[in-house]
């Protein structure tokens, strides 16, 4: 009972201290700055109800692939994508798509022939480049794809901790990993560097876009690579990915699971 009590205000209390900051008579500057640490927010940083609301139904319309294409995210949730990147909100969803992808990994049905597989695609899912769109607005900025690849290149980007979990459950049951990416193939030694150093290994094969596959959409390319892996005599029981591009067309997996990602869209 007191648990719920605590819960409650903990929830209420963001909202309350956001309207209160503009009171003429406002807390105690040591409690705002306590606030402020806890929720990982700088001071100034509160979202006014509205945009709160206004935001989370984009990022879910997002979510869903209602709302594609869309080329950057929209200026008045500048502040609320950041909050919820930087915040615990992204943490929380990455956790929890990554718990559901283990729970049915370890209920499905495996041959044990060494032919069930599990797709994974790399930027937002295995790797995050979340450093490099801290630099970048969240999402704001139009895409460059010159900036992009100096970052790449660097080959520095972190592990997806909730995604390394998955990824190695996901092996540990005698599945193969297949690596499923939009990257381009000048780009395969740094990325294999990159995976290493970030805990990632054991993949059964990393795929990039070769000469011949640039040009086309993300969903037709990564179709025919699932659909070479099929033919290849593969079951595709789940596939990964930030992007629907990433999970939509043919050879579709048994599941497909959708990694969080409001920072951008990739058709
Ligand atoms: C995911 O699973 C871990 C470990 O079982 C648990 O600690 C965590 O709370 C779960 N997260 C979510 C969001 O379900
Ligand atoms: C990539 O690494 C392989 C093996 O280490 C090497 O033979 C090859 O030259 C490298 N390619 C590039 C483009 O650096």
């Amino acid at each position: 009972m007191c648990f719920k009590k605590v819960i409650l205000l903990l929830s209420i209390l963001p909202f309350a201290l956001c309207q209160d900051i503009s009171d003429p008579s406002p807390f105690p500057r040591p409690l705002i700055i306590e606030y402020a640490e806890i929720n990982g927010a700088r001071l100034g940083d509160c979202l006014s109800v509205e945009v709160q609301l206004k935001c989370t139904s984009w990022r879910v319309a997002v979510e869903a692939n209602n709302l594609s294409p869309w080329a950057r995210i929209p200026e008045d949730c500048a502040d609320y994508v950041k909050e919820y990147m930087v915040g615990k909100g992204y943490e929380l969803d990455l956790q929890r798509v990554s718990n559901e992808s283990e729970n049915y990994a370890r209920s499905a049905s495996l041959s044990g022939d060494g032919k069930d597989a599990w797709i994974f695609d790399i930027d937002e899912t295995l790797l995050s480049n979340l450093p490099y769109y801290e630099e970048h607005g969240y999402g704001l900025e139009i895409f460059d794809s010159t900036k992009f690849d100096q970052w790449v290149e660097m080959g520095t980007a972190p592990a997806v901790e909730s995604s390394l979990k998955l990824y190695n459950a996901v092996l540990s049951l005698g599945i193969k990993a297949f690596l499923l990416t939009g990257r381009s193939e000048r780009h395969r030694n740094i990325t294999v560097h990159n995976l290493l150093k970030s805990g990632f290994q054991d993949w059964n094969k990393l795929i990039l876009r070769s000469t011949e596959d640039h040009g086309k959409t993300a969903t037709k390319y990564k179709s025919e690579k699932r659909d070479e892996l099929i033919k290849d005599g593969y079951r595709l029981l789940g596939n990964s990915g930030d992007q629907w591009s990433d999970l939509l067309g043919s050879s579709t997996a048994n599941r497909a699971f959708k990694v969080p990602n409001p920072m951008y869209y990739i058709p």
